[in-house]
């Protein structure tokens, strides 16, 4: 019995090592280990044997078998290896990676931000306001009273229920999505004392059918600079750093008069046109002029509601809406892209 299972042993291992492929490995190890090889037949055998004979033979089958599974494993590691085609798992390190899609900011994001880098260079702090507002902040204190007619100039989303007011001493106000980044005015004044200039930038809402040139929900930038004696000459020369810095090149700045209840005097102010200078083309419609937004001398009586004394200070507000000057810039022909959601429109910048 000894002899036999060596005899097989050593058949076995001298086969597995000359095997060349994992069929044959695979045909040899049904030969040597499978359920009716000689060596199971052994194994099957060994209950019929005496005590210690049973060991011994039982002992040396074992030892035979874990050696020709050894031999398996290795010469299954050898095929492995040897199979294993280098040229094809080779990886070119010069090849151009795929490129990753990343995300990005918005353009009225990146924007937002330009103007804050340009202002804040100039001295001006970035103040912010809620996005709904009181009657209050966004018409009273500015000069707009309850049935004043140019409260028809923002139309305005009012928020209905009762619930929705707050209490103003003894009335309640009724609250609303701000129409402009003006009422941001009234709240730094109320907490800071001249002199001081900020900048809010910020969304507003109308209520308003779009069109290529209008949106229901657009961003508006207000500036405000308020001293002893800040002048309409402050305020052209600000705008036109800013502008001339924004577009990167000499802008000009012109005003024309016009009215806001917040200012007195009050303008509407062009710059001069970034496509062909002023001389007149197709972009500022012949005339050399491209219209950004209004501005003025902030009105007393909005001073005397932010809590100031009346003819104390001087200064300047302006407001326009962001989406303009990146319309200005790229050539863009339709405000509602912003909105649209559309990356393809939006990655673009
Ligand atoms: N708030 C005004 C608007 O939305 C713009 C403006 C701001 C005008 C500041 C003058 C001064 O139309």
């Amino acid at each position: 019995m000894k002899e036999k299972i060596e005899k097989i042993k050593s058949e076995a291992l001298v086969e597995i090592s000359s095997a060349e492929s994992f069929d044959v490995a695979e045909e040899l190890r049904i030969k040597y280990l499978g359920r009716k090889s000689e060596f199971t037949n052994i194994l099957k055998g060994l209950k019929d044997l005496e005590g210690d004979e049973r060991k011994t033979v039982g002992q040396l089958a074992n030892i035979a078998k874990a050696e020709i599974e050894s031999a398996f494993a290795q010469k299954e590691k050898e095929l492995k290896e040897k199979s294993f085609d280098f040229a094809a798992e080779k990886i070119d390190v010069t090849m151009p990676a795929k490129k990753m899609k990343r995300g990005h900011l918005h353009p009225l994001t990146k924007i937002q931000n330009e103007l804050e880098d340009i202002f804040t260079s100039m001295g001006f702090e970035v103040a912010d306001g809620p996005e709904v507002e009181t009657e209050f902040y966004n018409f009273d204190a500015l000069n707009i009273p309850k049935d004043h007619p140019a409260r028809d100039k923002w139309d305005t989303f009012w928020l209905k229920s009762e619930a929705q007011s707050v209490e103003r001493g003894a009335q309640k106000e009724r609250i609303l999505l701000r129409t402009h980044t003006s009422p941001v005015q009234i709240r730094f004044m109320q907490s800071h004392t001249p002199p001081f200039r900020i900048i809010a930038p910020g969304k507003c809402f109308r209520n308003e059918a779009t069109d290529a040139t209008h949106e229901h929900s657009f961003y508006q930038f207000e500036a405000l600079m308020v001293g002893d004696d800040v002048n309409v000459g402050n305020f052209k020369y600000v705008a036109q750093q800013f502008f001339s810095r924004f577009f990167k090149k000499e802008i000009t700045v012109r005003l024309r008069p016009s009215y806001f209840p917040f200012t007195e005097p009050s303008f509407e102010f062009d710059i001069s046109c970034t496509v062909c200078g002023g001389k007149g083309c197709s972009s500022c419609k012949n005339t050399g002029w491209l219209e950004v937004g209004g501005a003025g001398m902030v009105n007393q009586a909005v001073f005397e509601a932010a809590g100031y004394p009346r003819g104390k200070y001087q200064g300047f507000a302006w407001g326009f809406g962001l989406e303009r000057l990146l319309m200005m810039r790229h050539k863009i022909n339709d405000i509602r892209l912003f909105n649209s959601g559309d990356i393809r429109f939006t990655k673009q910048f």
